[in-house]
């Protein structure tokens, strides 16, 4: 059997990669293809328990590097390898280009530490294919401020934000190979579109 591919969804809050990301799995599921949907951080019971702690409790920002990526160490061995050697395809919402994007580019956490957190946590592993849903912060903003409930990050300042696309925008310039930047501020008919077409070009 062949294996499954590895597809990561990434973006700051309000992006919308969250709705896009069911609707993307459903139509590979149409094309006969086994889909496990799965997000980060969390994926697993203790992922999940972190995720609760890691969105309202107030920590050092290399607490929080650190707890990210033991919620992936996890995820990666009970769901994302086991997964994709039986041939599923994991679609995640988010993987280690949001510690570098959010820890590293949002909280100021060292590049070369989190480098060797990845190492540590998954040398050997990357995603076949990282969506970017870029979008001025502005536009990301105002769709957020519609939602009461608004976790730790999402209470973050515009300029924590700003910080955070740049970290994900030099992700993409670093591995272009592996990203298809997606521009998450035209209608959600117009990203299906471009969606669509990836899809036909994978699957
Ligand atoms: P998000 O994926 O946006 O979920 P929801 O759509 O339910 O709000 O929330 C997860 C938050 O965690 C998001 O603000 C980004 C943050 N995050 C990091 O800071 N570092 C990471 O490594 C990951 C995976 C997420």
């Amino acid at each position: 059997m062949s294996k499954g591919k590895f597809i990561t969804f990434e973006g700051v809050d309000g992006a919308g990669k969250s709705t896009h990301l069911h609707w993307f799995a459903d139509v590979l599921r149409q094309r006969g293809l086994d889909v496990l949907v799965t997000r980060e951080p969390g994926g697993t019971p203790l992922g999940e328990r972190l995720r609760e702690i890691l969105l309202s409790q107030p920590m050092h920002a290399e607490t929080e590097a650190l707890l990210m990526f033991a919620a992936r160490l996890e995820h990666i061995g009970q769901v994302i390898r086991p997964a994709l050697r039986r041939g599923t395809w994991v679609v995640s919402d988010r993987f280690s280009d949001a510690s570098f994007a959010y820890q590293g580019g949002g909280r100021g956490v060292a590049l070369s530490k989190l480098e060797q957190l990845e190492r540590w946590v998954h040398e050997d592993l990357q995603p076949d294919l990282t969506l970017l849903f870029d979008i001025p912060i502005e536009v990301a903003r105002q769709r957020l401020s519609s939602n009461t409930s608004l976790d730790r990050f999402e209470q973050e300042q515009g300029s924590f934000f700003e910080k955070v696309r740049q970290a994900y925008l030099e992700r993409y310039q670093k591995n272009p190979q592996r990203f298809v930047l997606i521009d998450a501020a035209q209608t959600p008919e117009a990203v299906k579109a471009d969606l669509e077409k990836i899809i036909l070009a994978l699957a």
